[in-house]
């Protein structure tokens, strides 16, 4: 198969990139990413030698070149996107451009080039905040942040062009992916990074926030098999089954890495924060998917590659990141 991969230079859609090369030696990807401040192409740097794999630097609301990365091509995967919800807080134009815009012009170069599988990666957001139960793939969208109603907008593009079209097009919705490579930003990665600097590590409100955590090569092996055998025109929840109050997580981070609890400083919450995310998984778990990641081994593994790998992050920090964060934190956000 040779197929479309846009946003292959982040966090999830890199290590998709590496688990799809690794697995079909007969397939070939093609990486499009605009590079914002989330695109990192050192994330890829052991597939960039590969024969099969070639990188474009474009935007996906860019209507030619994305016809141009897309001919030829039996499958997209659409994983660009603005992804982090603070920064949507602070400005969304740009959530609304690539997330929704972005995505229309995929699904219009697909239509018109006849490509055969489309793959949209959405998220477990777009249902909304969940006091008790699990979100089913039928449920409605209820948004609550830019990001989130930016996510749900494509999502329901994407469902438009299978009813109307009859684009064969496939949506996975995951919980919160962790795991090496991911933007110092998102919670796991920023909580690991800063106890390593003895920086205070800012909880939002009570701590008691839910996420249900999902290792990103768990989730990887999901769109896999969404790719191959997910019935087109269909929806699929993929969840870790591992909830965890924020303040636990942090604790245990902070465990791990040996550092006091006094780093731990409550902050004034994020506003529209949802209190729990939670996903019923039977449908993927009847095309024969599960995770194959323990949480607190994954969890563990993840630290010690941050340790590893101050490398990819100091840069980072000391980068853009930097300049957002000082933003964040300005705006009392
Ligand atoms: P990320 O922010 O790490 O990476 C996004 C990538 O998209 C970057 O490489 C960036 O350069 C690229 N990009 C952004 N705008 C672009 C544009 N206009 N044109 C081309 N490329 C562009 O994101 P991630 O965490 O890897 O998430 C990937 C996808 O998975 C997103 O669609 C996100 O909504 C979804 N998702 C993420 C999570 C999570 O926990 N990280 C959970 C569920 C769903
Ligand atoms: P995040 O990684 O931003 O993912 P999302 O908001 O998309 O779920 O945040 C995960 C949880 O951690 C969420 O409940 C917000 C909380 N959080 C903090 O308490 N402090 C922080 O600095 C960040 C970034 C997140």
């Amino acid at each position: 198969m040779k197929l479309l991969v846009t946003g292959g230079a982040g966090f999830i859609g890199s290590h998709f990139i590496r688990h799809i090369l690794r697995k079909y030696p007969g397939d070939s990807v093609v990486n499009l990413d605009k590079l914002t401040y989330a695109g990192n192409l050192e994330n890829l740097r052991d597939v960039e030698g590969d024969s099969r794999y070639r990188f474009v630097r474009g935007d996906i609301c860019d209507g030619a070149a994305v016809r141009e990365a897309m001919r030829g091509v039996d499958a997209v995967l659409n994983f660009a996107a603005e992804s982090h919800v603070d920064r949507s807080i602070l400005g969304a134009d740009e959530f609304l451009k690539t997330d929704v815009l972005g995505t229309f012009t995929l699904l219009e170069a697909a239509r018109e080039l006849g490509i055969s599988r489309c793959v949209q990666i959405s998220t477990d957001e777009v249902y909304g905040s969940i006091e008790r139960g699990a979100a089913k793939e039928s449920a409605p969208l209820r948004p609550s942040n830019p990001y989130s109603a930016s996510k749900a907008g494509a999502d329901l593009l994407v469902s438009a062009y299978w009813t109307t079209h009859r684009l064969p097009v496939l949506i996975t919705r995951s919980s919160n992916n962790f795991g090496p490579n991911q933007y110092p930003e998102k919670l796991i990665p920023l909580f690991i990074t800063h106890a390593l600097e003895d920086r205070p590590l800012p909880l939002y409100g009570d701590g008691k926030n839910v996420r249900d955590w999902l290792y990103v090569r768990d989730n990887c092996a999901a769109i896999d098999l969404v790719l191959h055998a997910g019935v087109p025109g269909e929806v699929y929840n993929v969840g870790g089954g591992t909830e965890v109050e924020n303040i636990v997580l942090t604790r245990q981070i902070l465990r791990l890495l040996g550092k006091p609890e006094s780093l731990i400083q409550p902050v004034k919450d994020r506003p529209g924060h949802d209190r729990r995310y939670a996903l019923d998984c039977h449908k993927i778990r009847a095309l024969g998917w599960k995770p194959a990641h323990e949480f607190g081994a994954a969890l563990a593994e993840t630290v010690r590659w941050y340790q590893e790998h101050e490398a990819w992050w100091r840069p980072i920090k000391s980068g853009e990141f930097k300049a957002y964060y000082a933003r964040q934190y300005a705006s009392g956000a």
